[in-house]
């Protein structure tokens, strides 16, 4: 068969909505990421699904940083500036093991999409709607990699918005980090999430 061939096949096959759902019910949050990684293409379609998140006024209250390669160096000696800078502030010291910890932690995959919010001044868009707006946008993001075949995690840690973190990333005293998206490829299977009792969650009215 002729790939031209495949790639009808592939374009005519139906996706019932039952797997679509089954489908987004699959995801889950992979830890130990490594390569493949999504190439720019794939990322920069990755953004353009997270960039139709529902938002209030199309302010698009968020920006992605894309961090790979060597940059995750600079990334890590950010968070280590922003642990000492906490622990300082405490009164107490690093110790090495934090150190190394804290400064390894953007190793951990080889992508991170940093999503930052990029708050707009609007007296009918509160900052929490756009706030939210974000971790729809990072919702999508993280549902259109997998559909790519990619892994990903959502962290923040509690240095996320520190200051130096926050400089790194150029963002405002008014903006947050509210995700970095670790991203790669995986071979663990993780379990299947147990059932979801939703009458706990819900009520229904009419
Ligand atoms: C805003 C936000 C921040 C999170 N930060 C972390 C984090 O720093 N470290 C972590 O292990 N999990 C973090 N999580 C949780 C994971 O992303 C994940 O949702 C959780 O481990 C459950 O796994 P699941 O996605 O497979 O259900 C965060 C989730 C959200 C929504």
């Amino acid at each position: 068969m002729s790939q031209d061939d495949t790639q009808a096949l592939n374009i005519n096959a139906k996706v019932t909505d039952e797997q679509v759902i089954n489908w987004i019910k699959s995801r889950r949050s992979i830890g130990n990421l490594n390569i493949p990684a999504p190439n720019h293409a794939q990322i920069a379609a990755a953004i353009e699904c997270a960039a139709t998140a529902p938002d209030h006024k199309k302010l698009q209250p968020w920006r992605f940083i894309v961090t790979t390669g060597n940059a995750r160096h600079r990334l890590g000696d950010a968070l280590l500036t922003a642990a000492q800078d906490k622990a300082n502030a405490e009164g107490r010291e690093l110790s090495d093991k934090e150190r190394t910890k804290t400064q390894n932690m953007p190793l951990r995959a080889p992508v991170i999409i940093t999503v930052v919010t990029h708050m707009q001044e609007h007296e009918k868009v509160p900052p929490f709607e756009q706030l939210l707006s974000a971790g729809a946008a990072v919702q999508n993001l993280i549902l259109a990699l997998k559909a790519q075949g990619f892994s990903t995690v959502w962290r923040t840690g509690l240095l996320c918005n520190e200051p130096a973190v926050k400089a790194y990333f150029g963002v405002g005293e008014q903006d947050y980090v509210t995700a970095f998206v670790y991203t790669g490829s995986s071979v663990c299977d993780m379990p299947t999430r147990g059932d979801i009792d939703i009458s706990a969650l819900t009520r229904f009215e009419s």
